[in-house]
């Protein structure tokens, strides 16, 4: 499709689970509060609002999601995330069957329904009716989030997106974004990418990599650190399956390590997801634990404990990526964006430290200076 530089942001979404319940739920939301939209990180940026998105296509494999328009569908098992906003019936896009690929693992088939996935028994549309339905739907760009250690399934949709002519924001931690031979795919193809991994609103990287900084700003000499995390959602039980973790753990960690002016010894950091508890749902509890040294070798330690809705925690920075992937377009950017990836994920091509990587994030969205 050519540059789109008008109208609204028409986005298709590969995974609709509860990272996109809360997407979809934030558009219409927006849409009716206006400016009074609370949490809202840039109401505004490059003259767009989060109303300008318009989800035209979902793209999933669950039986209880597949042909319902997404406003449903957002809403079906084992979607759990909180419902902040239920007047849905704006969103009218069809989801549509994927194929499987590696996005539902052996393990999360041998779960209970009500709390796991559930293929569909339809017939999976082709890679050639993927790209099909993208074009017909003038699809603008693609938000990729499908279940931890898809590889082959986020491989598969950014490839559609490529032949569609979609941009791609990519939330997830299989790297695209970061891995330079997809990178010079989407540059080649004059397409922009987002990505990888979204470092959530105010989750447990960006709180970590904060008290990380501070301890180091201070001139205290950081010792070891771990940050655990639990939750009740799907991520959290497919992310059980150990062999689906290890990009996930060192995209975690890198956000970490990327913030202290020292790495710290591999033995010396421990960050990853680490339980799955049913009854919370949706809510993540993540446990951070620094030790240090002060003047002299003197000790200190510091516990944080952090509790969030996971999905709206993501949503929040959906809407900005998305509005990211129209700005780029409109000032002729393809391949990795990194100017406004550094602040929005965890694992982008390019790390800086987070007051730096929102002042690029607003210079790059033509907010003032770089
Ligand atoms: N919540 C956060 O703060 C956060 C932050 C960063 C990254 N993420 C990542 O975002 C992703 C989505 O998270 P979520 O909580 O929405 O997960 P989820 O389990 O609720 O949703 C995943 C969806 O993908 C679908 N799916 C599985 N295989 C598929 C395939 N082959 N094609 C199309 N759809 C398929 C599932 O049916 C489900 O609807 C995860 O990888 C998660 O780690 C979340």
């Amino acid at each position: 499709m050519g540059t789109p530089t008008g109208g609204r942001i028409r986005t298709a979404i590969a995974g609709v689970g509860n990272c996109a319940s809360s997407l979809v739920q934030a558009i219409s939301y927006c849409t009716a509060k206006g400016p009074d939209a609370v949490g809202v990180s840039f109401p505004e940026l490059g003259g767009l609002r989060p109303e300008d998105i318009e989800i035209v296509a979902g793209f999933d494999v669950d039986g209880r999601k597949v042909g319902k328009p997404v406003g449903e569908a957002v809403l079906a098992a084992p979607n759990c995330t909180e419902v902040f906003w239920d007047r849905l019936s704006d969103q009218t896009a069809q989801v549509r069957r994927g194929p499987d690929l590696d996005g539902v693992s052996a393990f999360m088939r041998n779960q209970p329904p009500e709390i796991s996935f559930v293929p569909s028994d339809a017939p999976a549309l082709t890679r050639d009716e993927i790209v099909e339905t993208l074009t017909a739907a003038e699809t603008e760009v693609m938000i990729i989030f499908l279940p931890v250690g898809s590889q082959q399934a986020v491989e598969f949709y950014a490839d559609c997106a490529l032949a569609a002519g979609c941009s791609v924001v990519n939330g997830i931690p299989v790297f695209l974004a970061s891995n330079p031979a997809w990178a010079k795919r989407f540059k080649e193809a004059g397409l922009p990418i987002l990505g990888d991994d979204f470092k959530a609103q105010f989750g447990a990287t960006v709180v970590h990599r904060t008290l990380a900084h501070l301890a180091d700003m201070r001139g205290v000499k950081i010792d070891r650190t771990y940050q655990l995390n639990v939750g009740g959602n799907t991520d959290f039980m497919n992310m059980m399956d150990m062999d689906r973790l290890a990009t996930k753990r060192e995209s975690k960690t890198e956000a970490v390590q990327t913030a202290m002016d020292t790495r710290l010894a591999e033995g010396n950091i421990r960050i990853g997801p680490s339980d799955y508890v049913p009854w919370l749902q949706d809510r993540k509890v993540a446990y951070v634990r620094l030790e240090g040294q002060l003047l002299g070798g003197a000790k200190t330690s510091v516990e944080m404990r952090l509790e969030v809705e996971d999905s709206p925690n993501a949503a929040a920075m959906a809407i900005t990526a998305i509005r990211c992937a129209r700005i780029a377009r409109q000032r002729g950017l393809a391949g990795p964006i990194e100017d406004a990836s550094a602040f929005l994920f965890k694992h982008p091509p390019v790390q800086y430290d987070d007051p730096e990587a929102h002042d690029r994030l607003l210079a790059f969205a033509g907010h003032g200076p770089a």
